[in-house]
């Protein structure tokens, strides 16, 4: 049940009575922040009164009149200026919550209007190693799938796979220059990684290079940029005839350009390190001096691959099923799967068309040689081919569209890419009308960057950046430093095997990257450190996860104490309205919490944000907590008392269990 559509609905019919437009109104619910004034607050009345003219206390006394709402909650208060305050009843809890465990969707509602929605998530450019940066999509875009499928849409998840680009043409040439058939033969994919960090590496330091001189040509100008502003600001901030605020605009100004000049002098120094780090490698050094130009070689093979040349087709042919390989360990061990991996190979016959039918529409411009498509509202145009005849990316953006609303039909697509690429998205989608394809709703689901430690981007010394596996290794590695330490494993009863130890590991390292992602809203970036991700204590997977096998243990103690087997089944069949009483607050907060949890779920598709289900997680753990504390369940005789609480705990197990699955998190029976 989602509580506050609920009294937005009731409320939405008694604004009725008072306004044309109760919709601008009805909205204005919020979660009380103190209990006591109640669990929901209106604040409705001022806006409202001041748009009637009248006295808001006056308008909140006739809403509250004309509410129609008792089977929900007590008379509301008006308190204040204006304000409604909302308590609910104990028998609607009471109802609420033996409604929920009677129901395998824990009372969660599927939507009234189920749409076909692919997913575009993960994508990673194959053929290099999965690095941090590809972790975000791959557990964001899990997540939405697994939140939008449960409430009743029609998902179809499609990994758009980078399966035809330069990268392909980075192992191909390092293959043909470097590799050795009979090693790679034998060991394909750290081979070809190898080849490909060599080759990129080559490519970089070339690049590096080549970008010197100019570089340093952008210093010595920023530099005397800088200089001159600076002395621009000294001389007004000496002028008495000078405003404070001249003053202060001058100096910000001369501030930002001493940060040009310092970035730059920073970027330098990177591609000053990336040269070093090839110069002192006598080895790489000499192939670097003995290939020339390998940027330009490379272009070359992809170029090749994409006109059907036999060797390069053949090589891409072998190399496709390795690199393929090696994400999907990672995935197998993320849980994560797709409906189909349809790569942007997949497209490429398809490409020629797409600028066909583009020319058709009357939509391309020639420019310099290039097949472009200008937009309204866009400085710089959609490039779809190049003078060369290559095609780009979005050119396969658009045959993929085409395809999924030919062959899908679906109503909905998100593209959970980073946020850099909002630009491409943007132009691409304001093709989709030209297109006919208005009538499918476009998303790009963005997200931003994930940190090191220290705040910047996550790279190894050298500068590449860090291998997704390792971090994964090292994430199960503190889990079971923190679980499955000898002072917690002493109380275990069993004793815990070594298997059990891995498994729980395992679960719980997963959980804590994933959980540590999600749990930040999308759009910000965030910082990757493992020892906040599996912390016991605070906004974690590992605590949900905890609180989850606490339940777990309470009810596995309870049976034992009763005598009953499934404890779950036995609650599920023997417990009706009146057996649930709700006198302690810990037992309300509780219970309002659990029934919270469709509302946070709606939340979390309505801006496809699961930090709001993260969030709202936490809050019920805290709230499980806080009754674990306060209320006794084991040895409790009486069966009113009895029969509530375990209500509550096992409602909370399946609410944590069923709200971690929707993250993609799994729990442990004990930890
Ligand atoms: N492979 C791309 C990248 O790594 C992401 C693809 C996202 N999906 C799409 N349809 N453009 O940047």
């Amino acid at each position: 049940m989602n509580l506050s559509a609920l009294l937005r609905k009731r409320f939405h019919a008694a604004l009725n009575e008072l306004t044309d437009q109760p919709e601008d109104f009805a909205g204005m619910i919020r979660v009380a922040a103190d209990p006591k004034f109640g669990d929901y607050q209106s604040n409705a009345c001022m806006p409202l009164g001041k748009k009637i003219g009248q006295a808001p206390r006056d308008v909140a006394t006739k809403v509250v009149d004309a509410l129609q709402i008792e089977d929900v909650c007590e008379t509301p208060d008006v308190a204040g200026p204006g304000f409604i305050n909302i308590k609910l009843r104990d028998e609607f809890l009471s109802s609420t919550i033996v409604e929920m465990i009677g129901d395998e969707r824990v009372g969660v509602a599927t939507t009234e209007q189920p749409e076909k929605i692919v997913i575009d998530y993960s994508s990673p450019n194959v053929a290099k190693p999965m690095h941090v940066g590809h972790i975000r999509s791959t557990v964001i875009g899990h997540a939405l799938s697994e939140t939008l499928r449960f409430v009743g849409h029609e998902v179809i998840t499609d990994n758009h796979l980078g399966d035809w680009g330069t990268q392909f043409g980075i192992i191909i040439y390092g293959y043909k220059h470097f590799g050795d058939p009979d090693v790679v033969a034998a060991n394909p994919v750290p081979e070809l990684a190898s080849l490909y960090r060599l080759t990129n590496q080559l490519i970089e330091y070339q690049k590096a290079k080549a970008s010197l001189p100019q570089l340093n040509t952008k210093l010595a100008e920023a530099e005397s940029h800088a200089e001159t502003e600076d002395a621009a600001a000294k001389a007004i901030e000496s002028d008495e005839k000078a405003t404070a605020k001249e003053k202060k605009k001058a100096r910000k100004s001369a501030d930002a350009a001493r940060r040009r000049f310092e970035s730059i002098k920073s970027d330098i120094a990177s591609t000053q390190a990336k040269i070093a780090d090839v110069d002192n490698d006598a080895k790489l050094a000499a192939l670097a001096a003995e290939h020339e130009d390998v940027p330009a070689a490379v272009l070359r093979e992809t170029a090749k691959l994409h006109e059907g040349d036999a060797e390069n087709r053949a090589l891409w042919e072998k190399f496709l099923p390795h690199c393929k390989d090696e994400i999907n360990r990672i995935y197998d061990r993320l849980g994560v799967t797709f409906d189909h991996t349809l790569g942007e190979s997949f497209y490429h016959d398809r490409l020629p068309g797409v600028v066909e039918m583009l020319n058709k529409l009357g939509l391309t411009t020639k420019s310099d040689g290039a097949v472009c498509v200008f937009l309204d509202g866009f400085d710089s145009p959609m490039i779809i081919q190049k003078r060369d005849g290559a095609f780009l990316y979005a050119t396969t953006d658009l045959a993929t569209l085409q395809y999924r609303n030919e062959v899908f039909q679906c109503d909905r697509i998100l593209y959970v890419v980073d946020s850099r690429q909002s630009e491409h998205f943007e132009k691409f989608f304001a093709m989709a009308g030209p297109l006919g394809m208005e009538n499918i709703e476009l998303v790009h689901v963005s997200f931003g960057t994930v940190l090191g430690k220290d705040g910047r981007p996550m790279k190894t010394r050298s500068g590449s950046l860090i291998g997704l596996e390792s971090l994964l290794d090292d994430a199960v590695a503190r889990a079971k430093d923190v679980v499955c330490n000898p002072e917690r494993l002493s109380n275990m009863s069993p004793p815990m095997g070594e298997e059990e130890q891995n498994q729980i590991a395992e679960v719980v390292g997963m959980g804590a990257i994933k959980y540590a992602d999600l749990s930040h809203h999308r759009t910000s970036d965030y910082r990757f450190d493992v020892d906040k991700m599996v912390a016991l204590e605070g906004n974690t997977a590992t605590y949900m996860q905890y609180s989850y096998a606490r339940t777990q243990s309470i009810l596995r103690r309870v049976a034992e104490e009763q005598g009953i087997a499934d404890i779950e089944s036995w609650i599920g069949e023997n417990i009706s309205t009146p057996d649930i009483q709700l006198r302690e607050p810990a037992e309300r907060a509780l219970a309002i919490a659990l029934i919270r949890f469709e509302e946070a779920i709606d939340n979390a598709i309505a801006a496809y944000t699961p930090n709001q289900l993260c969030d709202y997680l936490f809050d019920t753990a805290k709230a499980y907590s806080t009754f674990n504390d306060a209320c006794r369940v084991l040895g409790n005789t009486d069966p009113t008392i009895l029969k509530t609480r375990l209500a509550l705990v096992v409602l909370t197990g399946r609410v944590i269990k069923q709200g971690l699955k929707l993250l993609g998190i799994g729990v442990c029976d004990r930890m």
